[in-house]
């Protein structure tokens, strides 16, 4: 079967490939992002106990899914306890859909900065200030909202998705490919990143502030929401990603090795970036704003603008280092749902793709579209923007814990989870034993309901989030994204799940 499927050419390039994934737009502008609204040192707290109670166990336990039913995670699920985990593994593709969708969109807007970086972003007076008056925009929130109400990026959407399609197209074998220059080039070039923050005057700063605990935010279920869904999001879990990668292993892995490996890589990563950030914001300072796209897009440039020599270069080197690492992400959670639908329908792959783009890249375009709603900047500028800061919030703030909880469930308790750990057991170094199966069946269910009770209740206290957001003439986009995303993830599960499923699909995968 394995030669029909395809599987990684060496166990490097799964874990490249694997780390490839985990490192992303997550790891350089979330991660930073929440640090800072989170009280920066005090975000340490709840993000390594995240790293260590949830993130490598879910990592162990996709890994080891992913690898004993060799499917991707509905049909993973569906081996394992049947229909009822097949709901649950869709629910996670499509809520992964979603979030591939404005993933997309933030690249093409990142690769509408990038070819920006190459002309005229870094000259104060080559750019139009966005209706504002001369001087009271920086100039690369200047570029950027002309770019995003411009209809530029459609274009750039289009071609993230075409470079997503072609990166996929023979599954393992042409991703490996990708990720064996990709990833090191990354680590190479956040390394000059960091290099050239903390050398500036004043950049030691930045590393001050992500060291300086701050505990008074600690009693804020916020943050422990936001270090849990950041885990979930920066490692790639719940999104079937890992299910998915780790059915192209061969027989033999050590999951526990693999999954601390791939967890420990990402979050180095992850830490370094912060610190290339931070110390960049602090040296010039600039005060980082909470809200994570704005970071990327008029914070950091706006530090790297004030660099004394070579601005266009590091500018260059940011953006072109965002687009590898969110490339190598968006590679996955595509690769992650069209596996789903070879595994289940047994559809060549080339017509799924063909499907795919499609649906993806209309999706992707909505996210992109030149309306303004918000002239004034109060809140998101454009349609897309805010559609990208609703969905998000469902998507990545509640669907990906919510996954994370069916798949412990499932494991934990509706399968024989004896019979798993047995499977990992077998090829691991370490032996996962009663502390391991305690904590999957009982500490995290308890930890992941309390927080999502906890958040929803906070939720509705407040009404439903960006109910006060500034929309133009888009009345009731709040209510529109949320019954959105429940309509989109679980009415697609339900859909899917139903569907007839081929019984030798694997083969033709
Ligand atoms: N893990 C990916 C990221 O951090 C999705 O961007």
């Amino acid at each position: 079967m394995s030669e029909v499927r395809g599987s990684w050419g060496s166990k490097l390039g799964f874990i490249l490939a694997a780390s490839g994934s985990a490192i992303g737009l997550g790891n350089i502008v979330f991660f930073s992002s929440n640090a800072y609204k989170y009280g920066g040192g005090a975000f340490y707290v709840p993000y390594l106990a995240a790293l260590f109670l949830i993130g490598i166990p879910v990592m162990i336990l996709e890994l080891g899914t992913g690898r004993l039913g060799r499917r991707s995670m509905p049909n993973a699920m569906f081996q394992l306890v049947g229909k009822r985990g097949e709901l649950a593994g869709w629910f996670g593709a499509f809520n992964a859909t979603l979030i591939t969708m404005y993933y997309v969109a933030i690249l093409g807007w990142i690769l509408g900065m990038w070819v920006g970086s190459l002309g005229n972003l870094w000259q104060a007076s080559a750019i139009e200030n966005f209706g504002f008056a001369s001087g009271e925009l920086s100039n690369s929130m200047s570029y950027f909202f002309n770019m995003i109400s411009s209809a530029d990026p459609m274009i750039y959407v289009t071609l993230i998705w075409v470079a997503n399609i072609l990166i996929i197209i023979r599954g393992a074998k042409s991703i490996e490919a990708v990720v064996k220059v990709f990833v090191p080039l990354m680590w190479v070039m956040m390394i000059v990143l960091i290099i050239r923050g903390i050398t500036l005057p004043g950049g030691l700063q930045g590393i001050f502030f992500l060291f300086t605990p701050d505990f008074s935010v600690m009693g804020d279920v916020g943050v422990w929401k936001g270090a849990f869904s950041q885990m979930f999001f920066t490692l790639s879990l719940g999104f079937g990603i890992m299910m998915a990668y780790a059915s192209y292993l061969p027989r033999k892995n050590d999951d526990v090795l693999s999954a601390t490996t791939i967890s420990l890589l990402n979050c180095s990563f992850e830490y370094i970036a912060g610190l290339a950030i931070f110390s960049l914001l602090f040296a010039f300072a600039i005060a980082p704003k909470a809200s994570s796209l704005s970071m990327i897009f008029f914070v950091v440039p706006e530090g790297i603008a004030a660099v004394p020599i070579l601005a266009g270069t590091f500018g260059f080197l940011f953006f072109t280092l965002l687009l590898m690492a969110g490339l190598t992400s968006s590679v996955s959670l595509v690769e992650a749902v069209v596996l789903s639908m070879i595994d289940k329908f047994g559809i060549p792959r080339v017509k799924v793709l063909v499907g795919i783009f499609c649906v993806g890249l209309v999706g992707s375009l909505m996210f992109v579209l030149p309306i303004v709603v918000d002239p004034g900047l109060n809140n998101n500028g454009t349609l897309g923007f805010s559609l990208v800061d609703l969905f998000d919030h469902w998507a990545f703030g509640y669907g990906l814990l919510l996954c994370g909880l069916l798949e412990i469930i499932i494991l934990g308790w509706l399968y024989d989870f004896d019979k798993l750990l047995d499977f990992i057991n077998r090829d691991a170094r370490v032996q996962l034993g009663a502390k391991f199966k305690f904590l999957v069946r009982y500490i995290l269910p308890v930890v992941i309901i309390s927080i999502l009770t906890l958040s929803v209740i906070e939720e509705f206290q407040g009404g439903l989030y960006g109910n006060a957001m500034e929309t133009g003439g888009f009345k009731g986009l709040h209510v529109i994204a949320f019954l959105g995303w429940i309509f989109f993830s679980v009415g697609g599960a339900i859909l899917f799940t139903a569907l007839k499923r081929q019984p030798d699909a694997e083969e033709l995968s």
